[in-house]
């Protein structure tokens, strides 16, 4: 019988595997994002005692790994794929499933959907992944990504079109009071003051010139 592979050897091998699917997307969600929202994950999992730090690295390596956006908002694509990679890789079941759990969360989660992750390990992957939407990469990932929709940084006579700046007040101003452990929400403290700051100078600049 093959010797089964050990923990360390799949996430090894997963690292890999999401690297080479992902490495040149440009639509926010590169293999650089997952690295940050794994060492994020890594971060949060070690002060918040009790979670499985396996499911949290694989969970975090796997979490965007087809994006609902590039499947016409199927949200099986990625908890399929996750699952089909971590059987083949030979994990248990128990934690195949608490991982796909949360890829599938995650995903619902982007979209609009409000399922409240119910264990601490996908707590800690969407407070990861919120973390990097927020803060100095925050920001240069919402203009990466409004660059990408086509859209305009700022349109001081038409509040109704969406901005970058306008996704500041939609979203990234609201990640900070969402995030679920007490070691993300420390986190996010100095990261949505340097928004705010960045927010302000920007303002002052726009009206500089107005
Ligand atoms: P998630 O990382 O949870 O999948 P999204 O797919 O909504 O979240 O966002 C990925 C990145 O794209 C984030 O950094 C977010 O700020 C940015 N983004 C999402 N929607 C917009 C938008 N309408 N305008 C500009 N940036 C956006
Ligand atoms: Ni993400």
């Amino acid at each position: 019988m093959p010797k089964k592979p050990d923990d360390e050897a799949i996430f090894r091998n997963t690292v890999a595997f999401v690297r080479a699917e992902l490495g040149g997307e440009s639509s926010g969600h590169d293999w650089w994002h997952v690295w940050r929202v794994l060492k994020n994950a890594e971060r949060i999992a070690e002060s918040e005692a009790g979670a499985d730090m396996t499911v949290v690295r694989l969970a975090a390596l796997l979490h965007d790994i087809a994006d609902h956006k590039f499947h016409g908002g199927d949200h099986s694509v990625g908890p399929a794929k996750a699952r089909a990679w971590l059987e083949r890789q030979g994990l248990d079941e128990a934690r195949v499933a608490e991982v796909c759990a949360i890829v599938r969360d995650v995903s619902f989660k982007a979209c609009g959907g409000k399922p409240n992750m119910a264990d601490l390990e996908g707590k800690i992957v969407q407070d990861a992944d919120r973390l990097d939407a927020i803060g100095a990469i925050g920001i240069a990932r919402v203009f990466a990504v409004n660059a990408n929709l086509g859209r305009e940084i700022f349109n001081p006579e038409d509040s109704s079109r969406p901005t970058a700046i306008g996704h500041f007040h939609e979203k990234l101003l609201l990640l900070k009071d969402l995030m679920n452990t007490p070691t993300a929400k420390s986190m996010a403290e100095g990261r949505h003051a340097f928004m705010l700051r960045f927010l302000e100078q920007f303002q002052e600049e726009w009206g500089a010139v107005l």
